[in-house]
Protein backbone atom coordinates (compact mmCIF):
# COMPACT_ATOMS: atom_id res chain seq x y z
CA UNK A 1 0.00 0.00 0.00
CA UNK A 2 1.24 3.63 -0.47
CA UNK A 3 0.18 4.90 2.63
CA UNK A 4 2.73 5.36 5.31
CA UNK A 5 4.40 2.51 6.80
CA UNK A 6 3.37 0.59 3.48
CA UNK A 7 1.91 -2.86 4.45
CA UNK A 8 -1.41 -4.53 3.16
CA UNK A 9 -5.08 -4.28 3.97
CA UNK A 10 -8.48 -4.82 3.19
CA UNK A 11 -11.87 -3.25 4.48
CA UNK A 12 -16.13 -4.47 5.04
CA UNK A 13 -19.01 -2.97 6.19
CA UNK A 14 -20.02 -4.07 9.95
CA UNK A 15 -23.73 -4.92 10.50
CA UNK A 16 -24.77 -0.72 11.09
CA UNK A 17 -23.01 0.12 8.46
CA UNK A 18 -19.54 1.30 10.08
CA UNK A 19 -16.40 0.84 7.46
CA UNK A 20 -13.73 -1.92 9.58
CA UNK A 21 -10.09 -1.40 8.28
CA UNK A 22 -7.87 -4.29 8.83
CA UNK A 23 -4.16 -3.19 8.15
CA UNK A 24 -0.99 -5.95 8.37
CA UNK A 25 2.86 -5.62 8.32
CA UNK A 26 2.57 -1.68 8.81
CA UNK A 27 6.08 -0.40 10.11
CA UNK A 28 6.18 1.59 13.12
CA UNK A 29 6.54 4.92 13.01
CA UNK A 30 9.77 6.17 14.69
CA UNK A 31 9.07 8.37 17.62
CA UNK A 32 11.11 10.17 20.51
CA UNK A 33 11.72 9.26 23.83
CA UNK A 34 7.92 10.64 26.29
CA UNK A 35 9.64 12.12 29.02
CA UNK A 36 8.62 11.50 32.52
CA UNK A 37 5.41 14.06 33.53
CA UNK A 38 4.80 14.80 30.27
CA UNK A 39 1.02 14.71 29.35
CA UNK A 40 1.48 12.80 26.42
CA UNK A 41 -0.81 9.76 25.38
CA UNK A 42 1.19 7.25 24.55
CA UNK A 43 -1.38 4.62 22.48
CA UNK A 44 -4.89 4.36 21.63
CA UNK A 45 -6.80 2.81 24.62
CA UNK A 46 -10.70 1.80 23.30
CA UNK A 47 -12.85 2.94 21.28
CA UNK A 48 -17.02 3.23 22.14
CA UNK A 49 -19.44 2.91 19.18
CA UNK A 50 -23.15 3.97 19.48
CA UNK A 51 -25.80 0.78 18.18
CA UNK A 52 -29.28 1.63 17.90
CA UNK A 53 -29.09 -2.77 18.55
CA UNK A 54 -26.90 -3.28 21.12
CA UNK A 55 -27.36 -7.41 21.17
CA UNK A 56 -27.01 -7.47 17.39
CA UNK A 57 -23.84 -5.17 17.21
CA UNK A 58 -22.37 -7.34 20.00
CA UNK A 59 -23.05 -10.24 17.94
CA UNK A 60 -21.77 -9.77 14.91
CA UNK A 61 -18.67 -8.65 16.81
CA UNK A 62 -18.23 -11.69 18.14
CA UNK A 63 -19.08 -13.89 15.28
CA UNK A 64 -16.71 -12.04 12.82
CA UNK A 65 -13.67 -10.15 14.69
CA UNK A 66 -13.53 -12.45 17.54
CA UNK A 67 -14.23 -10.12 19.83
CA UNK A 68 -15.57 -11.51 23.33
CA UNK A 69 -17.91 -9.56 26.17
CA UNK A 70 -16.06 -8.92 29.48
CA UNK A 71 -18.81 -6.77 31.69
CA UNK A 72 -22.05 -5.05 30.68
CA UNK A 73 -23.74 -2.10 32.26
CA UNK A 74 -27.91 -2.04 33.10
CA UNK A 75 -30.09 -0.70 35.19
CA UNK A 76 -33.37 -1.79 36.43
CA UNK A 77 -35.08 2.01 34.35
CA UNK A 78 -33.20 1.89 31.46
CA UNK A 79 -31.87 -2.22 30.66
CA UNK A 80 -28.74 -2.92 29.14
CA UNK A 81 -27.01 0.25 27.79
CA UNK A 82 -23.18 -1.14 27.49
CA UNK A 83 -21.43 -4.11 26.09
CA UNK A 84 -17.46 -3.98 26.89
CA UNK A 85 -16.12 -6.21 24.54
CA UNK A 86 -12.27 -7.17 24.97
CA UNK A 87 -10.04 -8.63 21.70
CA UNK A 88 -7.17 -9.68 24.55
CA UNK A 89 -6.43 -9.61 27.83
CA UNK A 90 -7.25 -5.87 28.12
CA UNK A 91 -10.28 -5.69 29.65
CA UNK A 92 -11.95 -4.03 26.74
CA UNK A 93 -10.48 -2.51 23.23
CA UNK A 94 -14.15 -1.50 22.01
CA UNK A 95 -17.42 -0.85 23.73
CA UNK A 96 -20.97 -0.49 22.46
CA UNK A 97 -23.27 1.89 23.31
CA UNK A 98 -26.80 2.03 23.29
CA UNK A 99 -27.71 4.95 21.35
CA UNK A 100 -30.71 6.71 18.98
CA UNK A 101 -28.69 5.81 15.39
CA UNK A 102 -24.97 4.69 14.61
CA UNK A 103 -22.13 6.68 15.49
CA UNK A 104 -19.43 6.95 17.56
CA UNK A 105 -19.64 7.67 20.94
CA UNK A 106 -15.80 7.96 22.59
CA UNK A 107 -12.37 7.44 21.78
CA UNK A 108 -9.84 6.87 24.53
CA UNK A 109 -5.93 7.74 24.86
CA UNK A 110 -4.20 6.00 27.35
CA UNK A 111 -1.75 8.13 29.81
CA UNK A 112 1.38 6.37 31.91
CA UNK A 113 -0.52 6.25 35.31
CA UNK A 114 -2.18 8.48 37.03
CA UNK A 115 0.17 11.69 37.79
CA UNK A 116 0.46 12.18 33.57
CA UNK A 117 -3.18 11.21 33.37
CA UNK A 118 -4.12 14.08 35.61
CA UNK A 119 -1.39 16.71 34.03
CA UNK A 120 -2.91 15.65 30.64
CA UNK A 121 -6.72 15.82 32.33
CA UNK A 122 -5.89 19.68 33.61
CA UNK A 123 -3.54 20.66 30.11
CA UNK A 124 -7.07 20.19 28.17
CA UNK A 125 -8.98 21.88 30.98
CA UNK A 126 -6.78 24.59 31.04
CA UNK A 127 -6.85 24.60 27.15
CA UNK A 128 -10.31 25.60 28.18
CA UNK A 129 -12.11 22.72 26.14
CA UNK A 130 -15.51 21.73 27.57
CA UNK A 131 -14.69 18.87 30.16
CA UNK A 132 -17.96 16.81 30.36
CA UNK A 133 -17.56 13.84 33.00
CA UNK A 134 -14.22 13.31 34.94
CA UNK A 135 -12.22 12.32 36.70
CA UNK A 136 -13.18 9.62 37.95
CA UNK A 137 -12.38 5.87 38.24
CA UNK A 138 -14.90 3.32 37.16
CA UNK A 139 -16.09 -0.06 38.02
CA UNK A 140 -15.74 -1.96 34.62
CA UNK A 141 -12.19 -2.10 33.76
CA UNK A 142 -11.29 0.05 36.89
CA UNK A 143 -10.08 2.84 34.46
CA UNK A 144 -9.94 6.27 35.25
CA UNK A 145 -11.21 8.63 32.98
CA UNK A 146 -12.19 12.59 31.85
CA UNK A 147 -13.89 13.16 29.04
CA UNK A 148 -14.07 16.49 26.90
CA UNK A 149 -15.29 17.47 23.87
CA UNK A 150 -12.92 18.01 20.79
CA UNK A 151 -13.87 21.01 18.63
CA UNK A 152 -15.67 18.98 16.00
CA UNK A 153 -18.45 17.72 19.08
CA UNK A 154 -16.57 14.64 19.15
CA UNK A 155 -16.19 12.80 22.90
CA UNK A 156 -12.53 11.82 23.26
CA UNK A 157 -11.39 10.56 26.53
CA UNK A 158 -8.02 10.53 29.05
CA UNK A 159 -7.44 7.16 30.74
CA UNK A 160 -4.70 4.81 32.59
CA UNK A 161 -4.77 1.51 34.42
CA UNK A 162 -7.23 -0.08 32.02
CA UNK A 163 -7.43 -3.75 34.04
CA UNK A 164 -5.70 -6.92 32.45
CA UNK A 165 -7.79 -9.91 33.34
CA UNK A 166 -7.47 -13.69 33.26
CA UNK A 167 -9.09 -15.01 30.18
CA UNK A 168 -9.25 -18.35 31.22
CA UNK A 169 -11.36 -17.72 34.55
CA UNK A 170 -13.04 -14.62 33.81
CA UNK A 171 -16.79 -14.77 33.98
CA UNK A 172 -18.72 -11.15 32.70
CA UNK A 173 -20.30 -9.26 35.10
CA UNK A 174 -23.64 -7.20 34.88
CA UNK A 175 -23.25 -3.28 36.81
CA UNK A 176 -25.96 -1.78 37.73
CA UNK A 177 -24.85 1.96 36.41
CA UNK A 178 -27.36 3.84 38.47
CA UNK A 179 -25.32 3.20 41.53
CA UNK A 180 -22.79 6.08 41.34
CA UNK A 181 -20.04 4.40 42.71
CA UNK A 182 -20.53 1.56 39.51
CA UNK A 183 -19.79 4.89 37.58
CA UNK A 184 -17.25 6.31 39.43
CA UNK A 185 -15.21 4.87 42.30
CA UNK A 186 -13.64 7.81 43.81
CA UNK A 187 -16.70 10.06 43.89
CA UNK A 188 -14.64 12.89 42.17
CA UNK A 189 -16.62 12.95 39.16
CA UNK A 190 -19.63 15.31 38.85
CA UNK A 191 -22.90 12.68 38.83
CA UNK A 192 -23.93 11.00 35.45
CA UNK A 193 -27.11 11.51 34.41
CA UNK A 194 -29.41 11.63 31.03
CA UNK A 195 -27.99 15.31 29.67
CA UNK A 196 -24.53 14.27 30.11
CA UNK A 197 -25.07 10.74 28.59
CA UNK A 198 -26.38 12.74 25.84
CA UNK A 199 -23.57 14.79 24.87
CA UNK A 200 -22.31 11.56 23.60
CA UNK A 201 -24.66 10.44 21.32
CA UNK A 202 -23.22 12.29 18.68
CA UNK A 203 -24.70 13.08 15.06
CA UNK A 204 -25.64 10.41 13.34
CA UNK A 205 -22.89 8.78 11.22
CA UNK A 206 -23.45 10.15 7.52
CA UNK A 207 -21.08 7.58 5.79
CA UNK A 208 -22.92 4.24 7.22
CA UNK A 209 -23.08 1.96 3.70
CA UNK A 210 -20.40 4.60 2.09
CA UNK A 211 -16.86 3.42 2.05
CA UNK A 212 -14.69 6.57 2.52
CA UNK A 213 -11.90 7.46 -0.05
CA UNK A 214 -8.82 5.22 0.28
FE1 LIG B 1 -13.79 4.97 27.71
Amino acid sequence: MKTPGGGYGFRFFDVDGRTVEVSADVRARRHRRVEEKESVPVRLSHVVLNSPDLDRTRAWYERHLGFALSDTLSSPHMGEVMHFMRISSQHHSMALAKGPHTSLHHVSFEMRGIDEYMRGSGRVMRAGFRKVWGPGRHVAGDNTFTYFLDPHGNTVEYTTELEELDEDTWHPHVYDFSQPEVTDQWGTANPMNELIAKESFNDIDRSCFVAPPV
